[in-house]
């Protein structure tokens, strides 16, 4: 329970770390959610300022995800395993793919409520859209391809994320038929659709932002 608990924590700060809030705040002094959709997110920040920094802001979320993954696996699954709290090498895997999980949800919670930033952050995409990749590269495959297929075709990013998050738990369904994974898996994917829950409707009426590499930075 302990390491449970030690993992939520430091995933959820992993998450906290939110790369549009951080680069825009406080290099560039203009915060984001001021701009466009007002989400603490990779598509925003590319929509408002683009630019090199861009790609500190996908440094970013993409690190701390994979450090939250890596580290709930280690110390549920390996450092569980090595001290003696798993019985078998079976069960000390299924206690890592547990911990992966376990802290892509708390790492997802961060980035989209984090505490330091008035619990307004992103959609989970970026950071999610790496998630799924540690997970199981099969995951990735399903949740990646079906995002750049539905991007590509349309150019809304968000249409792309829709599918993202209502597939990646589907997908966990086929490969790790766990209740509890599964349950994990609903979880996130919930939050990401619950987030995106502006977009759906813009995109049901018609009226969403489309893809586009001109900068729309409204002062
Ligand atoms: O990554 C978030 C994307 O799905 C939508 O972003 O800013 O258009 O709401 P945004």
């Amino acid at each position: 329970p302990l390491g449970i608990l030690l993992v939520a924590v430091i995933a959820y700060f992993c998450g906290c770390f939110n790369g549009a809030v951080i680069v825009s705040k406080y290099i560039l002094r203009d915060d984001v959610r001021n701009h466009g959709s007002g989400n603490a997110g990779l598509t925003n920040f590319y929509r408002t300022f683009g630019g090199p920094l861009t790609l500190v802001v996908i440094l970013c979320d993409v690190l701390k995800a994979v450090v939250a993954v890596l580290l709930g696996s280690w110390l549920l699954g390996t450092a569980a395993g090595a001290n003696g709290y798993a019985a078998s090498a079976q069960i000390s895997a299924m206690w890592a793919l547990f911990g992966e999980y376990w802290a892509a949800v708390l790492c997802l919670l961060g980035h989209m409520f984090p505490c330091m930033f008035h619990f307004k952050g992103g959609k989970g995409i970026l950071s999610g859209g790496t998630i799924v990749w540690m997970i199981d590269w099969r995951i990735g495959l399903v949740v990646w391809a079906g995002f750049l297929i539905l991007f590509l075709l349309t150019k809304y990013v968000s249409l792309g994320s829709v599918w993202a998050g209502a597939s990646f738990p589907f997908a966990t369904w086929y490969f790790y038929p766990d209740p509890v994974i599964v349950i994990l898996a609903f979880i996130l994917g919930g939050l990401v659709l619950w987030k995106h829950r502006g977009n759906i409707a813009r995109l049901i009426h018609g009226n969403e932002n489309k893809f586009s590499i001109h900068r729309k930075k409204d002062k």
